[in-house]
């Protein structure tokens, strides 16, 4: 294909540059489309428009295929912890052991919360969702740290990612214990950063630890349980230009805070067509209840007339299996005694999968299951609550969204974001 489109509207042609990338479309730089015609083009919901140029990552949807900075997200998910992961997505390349050392060390020393800002926690009912208590807590963060924000200063970038990447975790930790009515638990230094967010989660107000005699699920955090919640972090870290990173983007493009951009990001993740979808996979596999009544939801998901939809399947970029939700099954399977997981809701849960595979209307939509559709069952094993599983989605989150508005703020011929419109009014 030349590197020059023509487009000929009327008796009138006008020619536009193609542009390619490293990897995935080309894309037609219509940059001066308007200038040039004085018309607009038409792109509801952005399936045919992308945004920026961006290095990061890269999905390839029709084959299934994931990458941050080049790197296969098996390999990834498999050999390296969340903070290796975080280090790539951030600096573009892996951390060495000292560089690693180094970084994670920076996070477990930002990883407490000013007094003040935990009384925030004070004013909320214990019956508020952790999603609202934390992107308002993200958002008081640009109240505390106000310092560090030269955009132009490097160092300050670093910093500034480091903090909100280590906070964000013990804001979660203490909604939930808010929710509990319990005494919150600040971080404890010695621990890595997932099995600390565990233990903010579990700790008796003082932050002692220990076997609940008889129960089945002991206190003690197993190596078992971090790499599964930090596995779920690494898949969960970066996605492209998907509805919440685009927001981040957005409000980052206008000059707000970052705190602000990343607490923005937190409220359009929490849509049920987005990150909220994780949290509605369980309440749905737990309303069906049993696979006999499978195929009556399935025919319910079919019907255009009616609103219930197969939560945890579809995607708008994968038009085969989401890959992270292959990993994440295998992660079932691997856990499935060790984690003594639900066994009802897997069997509900491949009793869907069975049949939608096989279903004309599944396949002809290419509808598979994304990352939603497993990631559940695994933190309900972990004693993480449904209704805080959107926010375990903005901490694996929260570097990606850093990372791609560092991009923004670095790339000189940024523009504030302002889409026009097609007006159909009086
Ligand atoms: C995430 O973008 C990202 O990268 C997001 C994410 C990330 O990491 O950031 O991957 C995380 O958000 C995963 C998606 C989680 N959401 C859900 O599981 C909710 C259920 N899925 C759908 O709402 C839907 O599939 C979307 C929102 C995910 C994608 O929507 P699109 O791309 O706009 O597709 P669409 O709504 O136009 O659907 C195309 C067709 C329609 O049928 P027709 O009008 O052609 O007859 O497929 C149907 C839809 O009705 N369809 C479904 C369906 N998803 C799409 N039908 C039944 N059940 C579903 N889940």
């Amino acid at each position: 294909m030349s590197d020059i489109a023509t487009i000929k509207i009327g008796n009138k042609t006008y020619k536009y540059p193609v542009l390619k990338g490293s990897r995935g479309p080309k894309v037609l730089d219509i940059r001066t489309f308007y200038k040039d015609t004085g018309m607009f083009t038409y792109d509801p919901g952005f399936t045919s428009t992308a945004s920026c140029k961006s290095d990061i990552t890269f999905i390839n949807g029709e084959k299934g295929e994931l990458r941050y900075r080049g790197y296969p997200i098996e390999e990834l998910a498999e050999k390296y912890n969340y903070i290796e992961v975080c280090y790539l997505l951030l600096n573009g390349n892996l951390p060495s052991k000292n560089e690693a050392l180094v970084f994670d060390n920076e996070l477990r020393h930002r990883a407490f919360i000013d007094e003040g800002l935990r009384k925030l926690f004070d004013s909320f009912p214990r019956t508020a969702h952790p999603m609202a208590m934390l992107s308002s807590a993200v958002s008081a963060l640009s109240a505390f740290y106000f310092d560090h924000l030269n955009v132009k200063d490097d160092k300050d970038f670093k910093e500034m990612a480091a903090r909100i990447i280590a906070k964000i975790p013990t804001l979660t930790a203490f909604a939930y214990r808010r929710v509990l009515g319990i005494p919150i638990i600040q971080p404890d230094i010695d621990r890595y950063f997932t099995e600390n967010f565990l233990y903010m989660m579990r700790a008796y107000p003082g932050g002692k630890m220990h076997r609940n005699i008889g129960k089945k699920a002991p206190r003690e955090i197993s190596k078992i349980e971090i790499k599964a919640l930090d596995t779920i972090f690494t898949l969960h870290a970066d996605h492209e230009q998907n509805a919440s990173t685009t927001t981040v983007r957005t409000v980052a493009s206008t000059g707000a805070h970052p705190y602000a951009a990343i607490s923005a990001g937190i409220n359009a993740l929490w849509g049920r067509a987005h990150g909220g979808a994780n949290e509605s996979v369980i309440s749905q596999l737990e309303l069906i209840g049993n696979i006999k009544n499978v195929d009556k939801y399935i025919k319910k998901a079919k019907d255009p007339d009616d609103f219930f939809r197969l939560m945890g399947f579809g995607h708008r970029v994968y038009k085969s299996f989401d890959p992270r939700a292959k990993i994440l099954k295998k992660l079932q399977d691997q856990l499935k005694d060790e984690l003594n997981l639900d066994s009802k809701l897997l069997e509900i849960a491949h009793k869907i999968e069975e049949i939608a595979l096989n279903d004309e209307y599944f396949i002809k939509r290419n509808l598979y299951p994304n990352i939603d559709f497993y990631s559940g069952v695994i933190l309900t094993s972990l004693g993480i609550p449904r209704n805080l599983f959107t926010a375990i989605f903005v901490i694996g989150r929260t570097v990606g969204w850093i990372s791609q508005w560092m991009e923004l703020k670095k790339d000189k011929k940024a523009k504030i974001a302002r889409p026009r419109q097609l007006y159909t009014g009086a």
